[in-house]
C-alpha cells in the first residue's frame, strides 16, 4: 500500500494565475501566511507552474542534501538570471559541466587561500576606516559603503584588480539589474520573450557589467603566469584535450564571482548595522568586546576565532535578514518529501526568510539575539533550520570567505565608530538578494 499523501494545496486567489499575483505583490507576507497555515510543506500554483514551498528543515535537507541528485537548477529563475545577466557561470550552471567548473574554482577558496585574502581584507578595512574618520558625524548610506568595500576586497583577492574607480558604475548597474530581473521573473513571461522594455534596460545594465569584466580579463592577458589568483587559475586551466576555457565561459565565471562575491556580503553587513543601531546595548557590548580583543588593531586571520561575539552577530543578522532569501530547484523525477508525494517538474521553493523565522525552530523569531549562535544552542538545532549559504554540493563556494570578511569588517567598524540609524522605518526589499529598501542611512560617530 502506498502511504504517501498529496501535499496540502493552497488554491490561491486567482483561478487563472493561481498565487502568482499574491507572491509578486508581497512575497514575504505570502510565504509567512503559508508558514503559519501549513508549517511543513505547501503546494500552490503560479500561473502554469506547480510549486511546492518546503518550509520544514527536514524537507529542505531532503532537497539540498539527501536527494540532491533529483533536484536541479533547470528553473525559470536561474534560466532568467543566466540569460539576462550572469551567463553560464557557477551559480546558474548544472550537471557535469558545473562540477568540472566548481572543481577548477574550488582551490581558490581553500582555507590557506582565505588566509592570504584576509591580509587584503585587513588592508581595505584600514583604508576604509581612515576615510570614515574624515567623515565623523556625517550620515552615510551604509548599504552603498559596504558594497564598495566588499567589491574592492573581492576584486583584489580573486582578480588582482582594485575596482574602487568602477565601484559606483558597478553598484548602479547591479542595483538596476537586481530590480529589473526581479520584475522580469515575476512577469511570468517566458525567457524567450525578449522585447519587453524591461529586457532592453536589463541588457543595458548587463552590458556595462560585462564591459568591466572584459577589461579585467584583457588587462591580465599575457601575464597569467605572473599572478597566483583565481583569474590566472581560470585562464591557465586546460581540459582533457588541452584546450583553455573559451572566452565567453571565462567571462561568465568572472562576472558571477564578482557579483555573487560582494553584494550578498555587503547586505549581510548592512543588516548587522541596522540591527545594532536598533539594539544600542548590543552594539555597546560588541564594541567593548572587539576593542578589548583588538585594541586599535584590525583583525587578521589568526584573530578571527577569538571574535566569537562578532561572528554571532553576523550569523543572527543573516537569520533575520538572509541576504540570499530563496533557492529554487526543479524536481527531476517523482519523489517523496516528508511523506508527501512530489511530481516530476514541480518547482521547489526553499526560503531562508521563512524557515529562519519559523516559531517551531526559533523562540521569539523576530528578536535580535546573537546568543542563539552559541556552540551549545547550535548543537541542539535541527540541521537546515538555518541555511544562509544553501547546502549540499551547491553550498556557497564563498561561505568561509564571506564569514571571515564580515567578522574582520564588523569588528573593526564597531570598535572605531558608533552607528545610529536615521531612517524611521527600514524595510527589506526582496529582490534577487534581500536589501534594505532605498538604502540604509546611518550617522557615524568616531569613538574615543
Ligand atoms: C554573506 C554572503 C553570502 C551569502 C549569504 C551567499 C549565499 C549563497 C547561497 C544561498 C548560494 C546557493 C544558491 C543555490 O543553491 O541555488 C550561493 C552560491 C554561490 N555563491 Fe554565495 N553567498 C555569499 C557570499 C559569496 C561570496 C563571498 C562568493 C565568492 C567570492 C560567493 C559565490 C557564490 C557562488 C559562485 C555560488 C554558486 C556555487 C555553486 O553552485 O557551485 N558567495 N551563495
Amino acid at each position: 500500500m502506498n502511504s504517501t499523501k498529496a501535499a496540502p494545496f493552497y488554491k490561491g486567489k486567482s483561478r487563472i494565475m493561481g498565487s502568482l499575483l499574491e507572491m509578486e505583490k508581497d512575497p514575504a507576507a505570502f510565504m509567512d501566511r503559508m508558514m503559519h497555515s501549513y508549517g511543513e510543506i505547501v503546494a500552490f500554483r503560479m500561473a502554469h507552474l506547480n510549486v511546492i514551498l518546503c518550509i520544514h528543515p527536514q524537507a529542505i535537507s531532503h532537497v539540498l542534501h539527501e536527494n540532491h541528485m533529483n533536484y536541479d537548477k533547470q528553473v525559470f529563475d536561474y534560466k532568467m538570471m543566466g540569460d539576462r545577466l550572469l551567463g553560464k557561470g557557477l551559480l546558474t550552471n548544472d550537471g557535469p559541466f558545473w562540477l568540472k567548473q566548481r572543481r577548477l574554482a574550488q582551490p581558490a577558496f581553500h582555507r590557506k587561500r582565505i588566509e592570504q585574502y584576509s591580509a587584503i581584507m585587513k588592508k581595505c578595512t584600514r583604508d576604509f576606516i581612515q576615510r570614515w574618520h574624515s567623515m565623523d558625524g556625517e550620515v552615510v548610506d551604509v548599504s552603498q559603503e559596504m558594497a564598495s568595500l566588499t567589491l574592492r576586497i573581492v576584486g583584489l583577492s580573486l582578480f588582482g584588480k582594485d575596482l574602487t574607480r568602477e565601484s559606483a558604475e558597478i553598484g548602479d548597474a547591479l542595483s538596476g539589474a537586481n530590480h529589473l530581473l526581479t520584475r522580469r521573473i515575476f512577469s511570468g513571461l517566458p525567457s524567450f520573450v525578449k522585447f519587453m522594455p524591461l529586457d532592453f534596460r536589463l541588457r543595458r545594465a548587463s552590458r556595462r557589467l560585462v564591459s568591466i569584466v572584459d577589461e579585467i580579463i584583457a588587462e591580465r592577458k599575457g601575464q597569467e603566469d605572473r599572478y597566483d589568483d583565481l583569474l590566472s587559475m581560470l585562464m591557465q586551466a586546460r581540459d582533457e584535450s588541452d584546450r583553455p576555457m573559451d572566452a565567453s565561459q571565462l567571462r561568465d565565471e568572472v562576472l558571477t564571482l564578482l557579483l555573487a562575491g560582494h553584494e550578498t556580503t555587503a547586505n549581510a553587513l548592512s543588516w548587522c548595522f541596522h540591527l545594532l543601531s536598533e539594539n544600542p546595548r548590543e552594539q555597546e557590548n560588541l564594541s567593548a568586546d572587539c576593542k578589548q580583543i583588538l585594541g586599535t588593531e584590525i583583525a587578521d586571520f589568526s584573530a578571527v576565532p577569538s571574535l566569537g561575539y562578532a561572528q554571532r552577530v553576523v550569523e543572527e543578522a543573516m537569520r533575520i535578514y538572509p541576504p540570499a532569501w530563496s533557492i529554487a530547484r526543479r524536481c527531476k523525477k517523482d519523489d517523496e518529501i516528508m511523506g508527501y508525494s512530489v511530481k516530476a517538474n514541480t518547482l521547489i521553493f526553499l526560503s531562508q526568510l521563512v524557515t529562519h523565522r519559523h516559531p517551531d525552530f526559533w523562540d521569539e523569531p523576530m528578536e535580535f539575539r546573537p546568543s542563539r549562535f552559541s556552540e551549545e544552542e547550535k548543537k541542539n538545532r535541527a540541521p537546515y533550520a538555518y541555511f544562509p549559504f544553501g547546502g549540499g554540493p551547491r553550498l556557497c563556494i564563498g561561505a568561509d570567505f564571506a564569514m571571515i570578511e564580515s567578522v574582520i569588517i564588523l569588528s573593526a567598524l564597531v570598535a572605531a565608530f558608533r552607528l545610529e540609524g536615521v531612517k524611521k522605518e527600514v524595510r527589506p526589499e526582496l529582490l534577487i538578494t534581500l536589501r534594505p529598501e532605498g538604502g540604509l542611512p546611518v550617522k557615524i560617530s568616531r569613538r574615543q
